[in-house]
């Protein structure tokens, strides 16, 4: 009696929850989890083309490798009683420094898409940096989210275009832009070439295997509206419900021809903060702040680009020397985990950024999942934090980290 009575008060019971993919999603312990349920989740070609990235795919694995590089150097006996994660950026006081990436086409992964995002990123108190070659519009994200929004822009050859989509941006309250950088033309996505894969995605006689095999995604993007670039109005720019071969649809619509001297017009269409996205050389850096611009995003678009890129977090420490510590820097790519946070704001980051990370959790259980994931990684962070014996993020700073020996795994 006594041991069933001990036995009752560590053993907790749950009724047992019929769908493997709810079970699985409860017990999801991190982002790679939450990847796996993904995978299970999406169609294929979806799952690749957000878990995919250049040619060899070695930049990719770089920027999440990197954060093994170092250690930390915990202090004990610090008085971690209270936590603070707050930070501020460009004159915005933010509850993690967090920022959740543009991701083009965000609704291939749940049908709530950018709109989840945005409402997550909002009740949080984080940015969320709108996508140009999003699934809802400007105006429609606008309308869930009090959040600070940002708007990332792509500079298409029709700048009439990119015009009224800043316009557009200003007005519905969206403080900051993003100019993608890196992006003359599209990487090779040798997982999309492959497939065929098209965005937006279709149905046909070579994906119904792939959407059968899949019945919630395909349920949900068969009951709802049809996935389109919802910000482009211009019925001459794109074929803007069709499908298109996403490499050669940049090519004809987006600007090769885009130089720092392109940087004026921008200030002269946009009042407010202006961010680079994809600054990838301290040249590039200093040259940034030489120009004016406000922030920067050291960035080889989650190796989705140039492959053989270097790798943002090893860029900080150069960059924020070279660019006298005054030029606020965000660190973008391979962020799995709250310790790489702590670990990229010791070497000079004031944000980092959550991309695949997020859309992981959309594909595998739509908002909640979104939840999911900001809330491993917070989490991850305040815990990180408290074992280093840091109160707050002013104290992360180089000291706390160390390169591990040569030669150690
Ligand atoms: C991509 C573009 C669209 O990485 O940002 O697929």
């Amino acid at each position: 009696m006594g041991l069933i009575k001990t036995l009752r008060s560590v053993a907790s019971f749950s009724i047992p929850t019929l769908s493997r993919h709810k079970r699985r999603f409860k017990r999801a312990a991190n982002i790679a989890d939450l990847r796996l349920i993904a995978k299970s989740r999406l169609p294929h070609g979806i799952f690749d083309y957000i878990d995919g990235a250049a040619e060899d795919e070695i930049t990719m694995r770089r920027n999440s490798a990197a954060f093994q590089q170092y250690e930390f150097v915990p202090r004990v006996l610090r008085n971690v009683a209270g936590i603070d994660t707050t930070t501020s950026f460009l004159g915005r006081t933010l509850e993690s420094p967090l920022l959740f990436s543009p991701t083009g086409f965000t609704r291939i992964a749940h049908s709530q898409g950018e709109l989840s995002v945005a409402r997550v990123a909002a009740h949080h108190g984080l940015p969320y940096c709108l996508s140009t070659l999003s699934t809802r519009s400007i105006e429609e994200v606008a309308a869930v989210s009090t959040g600070p929004k940002w708007f990332q822009v792509y500079v298409w050859r029709d700048r009439g275009l990119v015009k009224d989509m800043l316009t557009r941006a200003q007005a519905s309250g969206y403080e900051a832009i993003m100019i993608t950088v890196d992006t003359a033309v599209l990487g090779r996505r040798e997982r999309d070439v492959r497939r065929g894969f098209t965005l937006p995605p279709k149905l046909g006689p070579g994906t119904i295997i792939d959407g059968i095999t899949h019945p919630a995604w395909t349920w949900d993007f068969i009951r709802n509206e049809p996935i389109t670039f919802s910000n482009i109005t211009d019925p001459n720019a794109s074929s803007a419900g069709t499908a298109v071969n996403l490499s050669y649809f940049i090519s004809q619509q987006f600007d090769p021809g885009l130089s720092w001297d392109d940087l004026e017009w921008f200030r002269a269409n946009w009042n407010g903060p202006i961010i680079l996205k994809g600054v990838q050389s301290v040249a590039d850096a200093v040259l940034a702040q030489k120009h004016g611009i406000d922030a920067i995003a050291l960035s080889n678009h989650g190796g989705r680009q140039l492959d053989s890129a270097p790798v943002p977090l090893d860029l900080l420490a150069p960059v924020a020397a070279a660019t006298g510590g005054t030029l606020p820097l965000i660190c973008d790519g391979g962020i799995r985990r709250g310790s790489d946070i702590v670990k990229a704001i010791a070497l000079g980051a004031s944000l980092c950024t959550m991309g695949r990370s997020y859309l992981y959790g959309l594909g595998a259980a739509g908002e909640p999942g979104i939840e999911r994931a900001l809330s491993m990684l917070t989490d991850d962070m305040t815990r990180t934090m408290s074992l280093c014996g840091v109160r707050n993020i002013s104290e992360i700073t180089p000291e706390l980290l160390s390169l591990v020996p040569a030669g150690r795994i």
